[in-house]
């Protein structure tokens, strides 16, 4: 748990003199990172000198291509090696940076007199943190910290919008944050107002056939619950409590699970789940205030957890971002928390088999260093059997505002180009992202718009390339041309219902959308499989995407209609095969799990 450290006496002594004097081979500094001042935040002043920030510098990971290698040979199903998958300390050997990296990096911060004890770091040294005032944070990154606030929510942060590093550790750096890191994760989630605003649905008496040729519940039309889940997606048998098998369901915004909540809801949805419970990690001071119930981590447990019972379930709650009050010394580490998550789940020796996450944030407002570093993360989880699920964002094409009337959909370039913003982590090619739907027979999601497109950051992976191939083939030549990088990861992989599911909060039934509902209902799904997996002495499922390309997108329902408006345009298509707005399609248990035991 990454608890953060209490001020040593060195680096109190730091704050002080602040004024050691490194030889000139340090001094020499070439610009690591620099970016336009970003939209809606507005420069307030300088920050303050001894205000405290938690620098985590990252350092390349050499053979990242042969983990990289690994990932995609376990995931595939057509390859020998499908399902063996690596061990923690074979994942951190392949992350190992350089002997040289490492010694550079330990020299350049005894240059300030910081020490390894001033240091914490990863198990495979692929990060190392350290505790410093703004002050000495200005002198070894040859920049000027600034207090920024958000014209919209007030919220402040410190940061900057350039820095430099020594020529001599250039190379041995990807990049140190939070520097130009202003993205936030945001929930994945229409707000409750706009679902009580929406316009009624009539509902339906009789039973409707969806497109697989389930038969559910003519109700599911206008409210969704777990018995409708279960109808629509063929969700069949019982699962297993003692084989090991979990879901996880991240956590963060001061976003907390409410234990009563998911009573309330077992006691209408899923009677046989009542009286059982779930256990939870509080990860950098995360808390979970039974006073404070959040509508995203309720949704995501009651879904995540409903529709996988008897799956046990864990909830990670991850602190890093309170308010900041800019006069006090040492209130927070102004840093922001996905990070420190990933650094957590990394270190465990024993992981979920499925996690769920239903945040995300621009791409182009994420450093790309901090991208990679976030995205090689969540390849190491993959090579050790974890399957990760994303939410695609509720958005279409656009930024992340829900209205399209609303958005603008920048470059932050510095032309201010019109431009589809992809988000991150969804497009982050190591992980499953998750669109939305809506309706029995489903459509593409549209009282708020599925977020699908290309990635600027990571290029398309070979898993996908016949289907996205195919699929930008069939848009008319010159669709969208410049708004987007058809040669970028694409997303979304898979979608699931994502709008009038009905939760509870706050003691209240409520109904509430988003992607963020998508992910956590295609994980249950995930995390039922697994248990058929399991059972039957095979591996768990691991990396999804290679296996749902190849063989899994057969036990999968094409969504055919819809499409995801953004930035003054209808967005994408649905359309047969994938799409950039629902993916492959939504889950099929029965058929996955008949696919899924027949590979090794
Ligand atoms: C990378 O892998 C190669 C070959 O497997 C090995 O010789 C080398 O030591 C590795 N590098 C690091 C930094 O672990
Ligand atoms: C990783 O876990 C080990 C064993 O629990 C612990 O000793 C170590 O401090 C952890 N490392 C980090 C970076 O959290
Ligand atoms: C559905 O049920 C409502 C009330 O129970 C009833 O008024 C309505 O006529 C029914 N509709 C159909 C199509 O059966
Ligand atoms: C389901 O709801 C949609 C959207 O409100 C509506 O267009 C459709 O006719 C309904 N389907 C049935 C079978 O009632
Ligand atoms: C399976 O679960 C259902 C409830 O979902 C229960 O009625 C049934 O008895 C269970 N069957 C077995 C074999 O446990
Ligand atoms: C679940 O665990 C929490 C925390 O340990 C506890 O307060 C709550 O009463 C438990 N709920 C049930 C139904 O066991
Ligand atoms: C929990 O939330 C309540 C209501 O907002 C607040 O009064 C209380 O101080 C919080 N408890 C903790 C430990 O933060
Ligand atoms: C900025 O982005 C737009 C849209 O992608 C592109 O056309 C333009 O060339 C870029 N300009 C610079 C200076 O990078
Ligand atoms: C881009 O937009 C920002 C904010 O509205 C403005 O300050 C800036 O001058 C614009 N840049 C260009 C090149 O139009
Ligand atoms: C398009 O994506 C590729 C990676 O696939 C990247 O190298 C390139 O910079 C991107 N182009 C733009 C304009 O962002
Ligand atoms: C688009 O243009 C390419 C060549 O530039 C051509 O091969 C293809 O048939 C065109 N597609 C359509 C739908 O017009
Ligand atoms: C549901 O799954 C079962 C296999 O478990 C399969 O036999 C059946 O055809 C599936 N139903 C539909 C409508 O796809």
């Amino acid at each position: 748990m990454l608890v953060a450290r209490r001020i040593t006496p060195v680096l109190l002594a730091l704050l002080t003199v602040a004024s050691a004097s490194p030889s000139a081979r340090w001094t020499t500094s070439k610009v690591k990172d620099s970016i336009e001042p970003p939209r809606n935040w507005i420069n307030i002043g300088e920050a303050p000198a001894n205000h405290f920030i938690n620098l985590r510098i990252a350092l390349p990971q050499p053979n990242f291509s042969e983990l990289e290698r690994h990932l995609y040979e376990v995931s595939d199903p057509t390859h020998e090696r499908y399902g063996s998958h690596l061990s923690k300390e074979t994942v951190e050997e392949l992350v190992k940076p350089s002997e040289e990296s490492m010694d550079a990096v330990g020299r350049w911060l005894e240059e300030y007199n910081i020490q390894e004890k001033d240091c914490k770091k990863s198990e495979s040294s692929d990060w190392v943190r350290v505790r410093v005032p703004v002050a000495l944070a200005e002198k070894m990154l040859n920049t000027k910290y600034y207090t920024w606030k958000h014209a919209v929510d007030g919220e402040i942060i410190v940061r900057t919008t350039s820095y430099g590093l020594p020529e001599a550790i250039h190379g041995h750096v990807l990049g140190v944050q939070p520097t130009t890191m202003f993205g936030r994760f945001n929930k994945h989630r229409s707000s409750i107002s706009i679902i009580k605003d929406a316009p009624e649905v009539s509902a339906n008496n009789g039973t409707i056939t969806s497109a697989s040729g389930t038969v559910v519940d003519g109700s599911c039309n206008s409210t969704i619950t777990v018995s409708c889940l279960k109808e629509l997606y063929n969700v069949t048998g019982n699962a297993s409590t003692t084989n090991g098998n979990m879901i996880g369901l991240a956590g963060y915004l001061e976003d907390y699970a409410n234990f009563q909540d998911l009573q309330d809801f077992y006691a209408e949805q899923v009677p046989e789940a009542v009286g059982s419970n779930f256990s939870y990690v509080l990860i950098n001071g995360g808390q979970l205030n039974q006073s404070e119930p959040g509508e995203e981590s309720d949704l995501d447990m009651q879904f995540g957890l409903g529709l996988s019972y008897p799956t046990k379930g864990v909830f990670y709650s991850t602190g890093g971002s309170p308010p900041f009050t800019p006069d006090a010394i040492t209130t927070t580490d102004s840093n922001e928390p996905y990070l420190d998550w990933l650094d957590y789940v990394l270190n465990a020796s024993s992981v979920p088999q499925t996690i769920s996450t239903s945040y995300g944030d621009d791409e182009q407002t994420v450093p790309y260093d901090y991208a990679v570093a976030a995205c090689n993360g969540f390849a190491q989880l993959g090579a050790r059997g974890v399957s990760l699920l994303f939410s695609s964002g509720d958005s279409g094409v656009g930024d992340g505002i829900l209205d399209p009337k609303e958005q603008t959909c920048f470059s932050n370039n510095g032309t201010n180009a019109t431009i589809f913003i992809p988000e991150f982590p969804a497009s982050c090619p190591y992980v499953t992202t998750v669109g939305g739907t809506q309706s029995i027979p489903e459509v593409a999601v549209s009282r708020f718009f599925s977020g699908g497109g290309f990635s600027n950051y990571f290029a398309r992976p070979s898993y996908q390339d016949d289907a996205v191939t195919t699929y930008l083939s069939s848009l008319p030549n010159g669709t969208y041309a410049g708004l987007y990088n058809a040669s970028g990861r694409a997303y979304p992989d898979v979608s699931a219902q994502g709008d009038r599911l009905r939760i509870f909060f706050d003691g209240d039934a409520t109904p509430i959308g988003g992607t963020s509902a998508s992910s956590p209902v295609f994980a249950a799904v995930v995390a039922l499989l697994n248990n058929e997996r399991i059972d039957a002495g095979l591996s768990p499922l691991g990396f999804l995407n290679p296996m749902l390309y190849s063989v899994g997108f057969k036990g999968l329902t094409d969504i055919t209609e819809g499409h995801n408006t953004g930035c003054g345009t209808t967005g994408f298509n649905t359309s047969e095969g994938w799409d950039a707005v629902t993916g492959l399609g939504t889950p099929n248990f029965g058929l996955l799990k008949d696919i899924l035991l027949t590979l090794p």
